[in-house]
Order: structure tokens, then C-alpha cells, then sequence
């Protein structure tokens, strides 16, 4: 059993010990513990639910995220869990609290539960669950939103953070919660030509990335000169880059943030030589495609 479980454990049997709730609640892989509210309420404002969104949460609990979701932002969607009375206990709050037709809750397996409608997927499971969903939701459709309570999901670095202070938290990591945020990627991997008319000239980019979950690194060159490729990565589908020709004050830096559709960005470019900033659209197109590592499955 490795520590983070042992943490549980410990938690929910001084929990049990208060007579606040029976230890050993919920079923499956891991315990029933759950997310305190202001958590619940900065998880969802981190990933800007609105009333678009379609939310899974797997383990549900009393399934109070979908339905802060549904209450809060009108967002629909559902909670699995195996824990016969929470699921019980989350669909009665869902019908006493009118979100009963845009929140629901189902007895599955998470590890078998259909992801393909979620826009945002919540968790508050332990890492090596979040680790084995991680091939699954990185097959989802890019921009989907992951939302973890405490857990983090391996190499696979988050987009955002938060740490929260939470005195009348007692398990996991007492006092504490962290939330994590994940964009499921697109691909950006791929040899780019980009052709931008800016500043009374045409610049010619071949542009070679390859991606790492989220982050991009690579090789440019500018009218067949070299440039350095910083600060590059993917969010969802929004593509952000840096290329810089030259040094010191002849630096020259080509600011590019687009969104990637197929083997398109279109965008903006904003060129900062100096104090003079140039600004002009720019279109990127992909002739071939490249390395996209997104991690191995457990
Ligand atoms: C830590 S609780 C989180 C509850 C809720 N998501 C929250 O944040 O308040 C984890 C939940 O996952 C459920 N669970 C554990 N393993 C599961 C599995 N394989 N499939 C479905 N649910 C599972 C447990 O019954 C428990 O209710």
C-alpha cells in the first residue's frame, strides 16, 4: 500500500473516530472522502464552467461537483461511482435541489466509464488512477478540460495550479488542497511553413516542432536565418510561440498565438524589434507531420 493511501486511511479513521462519518465509505479503488465545497467551487471557476459544458465526474461521492455544476453554472453531465448509497444519496440532492434532469449518477466503473461528451472531467482520485485515465483522456477532443482535486497526472504537467487553504480539511494533505488544471492538447508536432506579410516585408518561417504532452520545442529559421524557438506550447487548441533572431539590442522577436484546426494556425504575429512593435495576421500550414510523445500507459 503505498503512502498517499496510508494518508487515507489514517484520515478517515480519526473522521470515523469523531463519529462525523463512518470510515470505509465508497467503493472500489479508492476511499470515499470528500472535496470540501470551497474546493469544489474553485475547481469549477478554474475550468470556467458554463452552461456549454458537459462535466464527468469520476467517483462521484454524493456527486456534489455535478451538481455545484449544474446549480451554479448550468452546466449538465453525470457522476460514476460503485458506493450504492452515495450514488443513492447524490441522486436524491440532484432532484431536491432541481438539477435532476441535467445531473445524474450512475453505478460504473470510472475506468470503463464513455469520456467522449465530456468537455470538463473532474477528479479526486489517487495519482495512480489519474495516471491510468491519462491515455484515455488525452484521446479526447483537444480543449477538454481535466480538473483534479490534490493529484497530479505524472509527466503529464499541469497548465494550471492552485493551492488552497482549507483548515477543516483533515485527509489527504491536511489544512491544504491543490487543484490542478489540464487542456487536452492538440497536435502541434509537424514541419510549419508560415508566409507573413509584416512591416513592409515577407518573412519566410520553416518552423520543425515536436511536442511533449503540452510542450513544444524546435527548430526556425527567418529568411533562412536562424531563430530560437521559446516559450512554445499548445492549450487546447490555442498555439503559442516565440521566435527570436539576433542578440542583445538587435534582438528581434516574432511573437505567434493562433489556434490550430487540421494542419492550420491562424493568428496573430506581433514583431518587437527594438521599441517598434509590428502587428499582422498569419496563417501557418503543416507539410509534415511529427513527434507527438504523450507519455506511456500504466
Ligand atoms: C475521494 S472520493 C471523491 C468523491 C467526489 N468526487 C468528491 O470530490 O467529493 C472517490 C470516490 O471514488 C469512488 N470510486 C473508487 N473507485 C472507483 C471505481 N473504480 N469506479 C467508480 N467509482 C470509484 C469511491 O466510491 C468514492 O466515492
Amino acid at each position: 500500500m503505498n503512502g498517499t493511501r496510508w494518508v487515507w486511511i489514517a484520515g478517515l479513521i480519526a473522521i470515523g473516530a469523531c463519529g462525523v462519518a463512518r470510515a470505509q465509505e465508497g467503493a472500489g479503488d479508492v476511499v470515499y472522502v470528500p472535496t470540501p465545497q470551497v474546493v469544489v467551487d474553485a475547481m469549477l471557476d478554474m475550468a470556467k464552467v458554463n452552461a456549454k459544458d458537459y462535466i464527468i465526474d469520476l467517483g462521484s461521492g454524493d456527486g456534489r461537483i455535478v451538481i455545484t455544476a449544474a446549480k451554479k453554472y448550468g452546466a449538465r453531465g453525470f457522476g460514476v461511482d460503485l458506493d450504492q448509497v452515495l450514488l443513492k444519496r447524490a441522486n436524491e440532492t440532484a432532484k431536491r435541489e432541481g438539477v435532476a434532469e441535467r445531473a445524474r449518477f450512475v453505478e460504473e466503473n470510472l475506468f470503463e466509464t464513455d469520456l467522449s461528451k465530456a468537455t470538463v472531467i473532474t477528479t479526486y482520485l489517487l495519482p495512480e488512477m489519474n495516471e491510468k485515465l491519462r491515455p484515455k483522456i488525452l484521446q479526447l477532443k483537444a480543449g477538454t478540460r481535466v480538473v483534479a482535486h490534490d493529484y497530479h497526472m505524472g509527466e503529464w504537467q499541469p497548465d494550471d495550479n492552485e493551492t488552497l487553504s482549507v483548515p477543516e480539511k483533515t485527509v489527504g494533505n491536511p489544512g491544504k488542497s491543490y487543484i490542478y488544471l489540464w487542456y487536452v492538447p492538440a497536435n502541434a508536432a509537424g514541419q510549419w511553413q508560415i508566409r507573413a506579410p509584416i512591416g513592409g516585408q515577407t518573412l519566410a518561417i520553416d518552423l520543425d516542432l515536436s511536442q511533449h504532452f503540452q510542450m513544444l520545442i524546435g527548430n526556425a529559421r527567418i529568411n533562412d536565418r536562424a531563430a530560437q524557438v521559446q516559450g512554445a506550447r499548445v492549450r487546447g487548441e490555442d498555439v503559442t510561440f516565440w521566435l527570436t533572431v539576433g542578440s542583445g539590442a538587435n534582438a528581434v522577436r516574432h511573437e505567434f498565438n493562433g489556434r490550430l484546426q487540421g494542419d492550420t494556425i491562424d493568428g496573430t504575429l506581433r514583431v518587437h524589434a527594438g521599441k517598434k512593435v509590428d502587428q499582422a495576421a498569419f496563417t501557418a500550414r503543416r507539410i509534415a507531420p511529427g513527434k507527438l510523445e504523450l507519455g506511456s500507459s500504466l
